[in-house]
């Protein structure tokens, strides 16, 4: 796998390999682990040239958040990416990426100020900031994104359809452990006790799910089960449960037609999120 640092080299290197064949972009933070790597996967089986790229993303960490402290992983990444098939990983500095003095942000409102954006500001400003530079630089025909992040999905798919990037948003099921937890970068940062007190998010999520399943279309009875089941765990402080559009991300009254239903939580410093897609929706 070839590694790139520098953005020059990298627009001729995508330049060459859209010549003969389409590409993929599959854009990351690091501290891989197999959600991001199903990610690899479906590009690779879609496309031609698959490219990754690791960016702990300044712009999109509030002040008071994990920034510093964010698993940063690079052998043992490139390691997983040569095995998982990337052809190049992008993996720019932050002096490249984010130079002082850039004064342009991408800001798609509304959406934005919803779920996790609700609870951290300027967060999806900084998501949609850097995903438009990656398109920009490495203009692929498909990026891939995991349903895992449902509200950034719904952020860049508006900022792809209403700034027309020529890119099509893939969106990939969440990987989980076998006891449901859904993978992330930040499951690392847990104790033993708060990651089988973690499981909870899944469960209340199950558990709604499951009474959709059954008949009941209420928004409000959905989320008064997550929030019942949240609170189980008197450690897990409850950020959101929320039963919305998946594209507006706007709350729905009821579940009639399909719904994403999506839970945050603080597990001590850390932060969990956590959704399943339920009825007619798809991601
Ligand atoms: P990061 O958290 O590293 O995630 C990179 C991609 O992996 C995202 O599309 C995310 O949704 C996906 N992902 C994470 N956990 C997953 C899981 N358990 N199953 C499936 N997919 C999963 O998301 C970001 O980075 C950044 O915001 C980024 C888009 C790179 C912009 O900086």
């Amino acid at each position: 796998m070839r590694i790139i640092t520098d953005i020059a080299e990298m627009q001729a290197a995508a330049r060459e390999l859209r010549r003969n064949g389409t590409l993929a972009l599959v854009p990351t933070m690091g501290a891989l682990h197999a959600g991001h790597l199903s990610l690899i996967a479906a590009a690779k089986r879609d496309c031609t040239h698959v490219i990754a790229s690791i960016f702990v993303n300044p712009l999109q960490f509030g002040p008071n958040e994990d920034f510093d402290r964010y698993p940063r992983t690079f052998k043992a990444d490139c390691a997983a990416l040569t095995a998982a098939g990337a052809e190049i990983l992008f993996a720019p500095s932050a002096e490249t990426l984010t130079p002082a003095g850039a004064s342009t942000f991408i800001e798609v409102a509304g959406i934005s100020d919803r779920l996790d954006g609700a609870h951290r500001p300027g967060h999806f400003r900084g998501v949609a900031t850097i995903v438009a530079k990656l398109f920009n630089i490495v203009a692929p025909d498909r990026a891939y994104f995991g349903q895992k992040d449902a509200a950034q999905l719904a952020v860049l798919r508006a900022m792809v359809r209403d700034l027309n990037f020529s890119v099509e948003i893939v969106a990939c099921p969440i990987v989980r452990e076998a006891d449901g937890l859904a993978l992330s970068s930040r499951n690392r940062y847990l104790t033993a006790e708060q990651r089988s007190r973690a499981t909870i998010l899944h469960r209340a999520l199950d558990a709604a799910a499951g009474l959709h399943a059954r008949g009941e279309r209420n928004a409000q009875v959905l989320i008064a089960t997550m929030l019942r089941m949240l609170a189980s765990e008197p450690t897990v402080v409850v950020e959101y449960a929320a039963v919305v559009d998946p594209e507006t991300l706007m709350p729905l009254a009821d579940t009639a037609s399909g719904a994403l239903i999506a839970v945050a939580a603080q597990l001590g410093d850390t932060r969990l999120i956590d959704n399943h897609l339920i009825g007619a929706v798809h991601a």
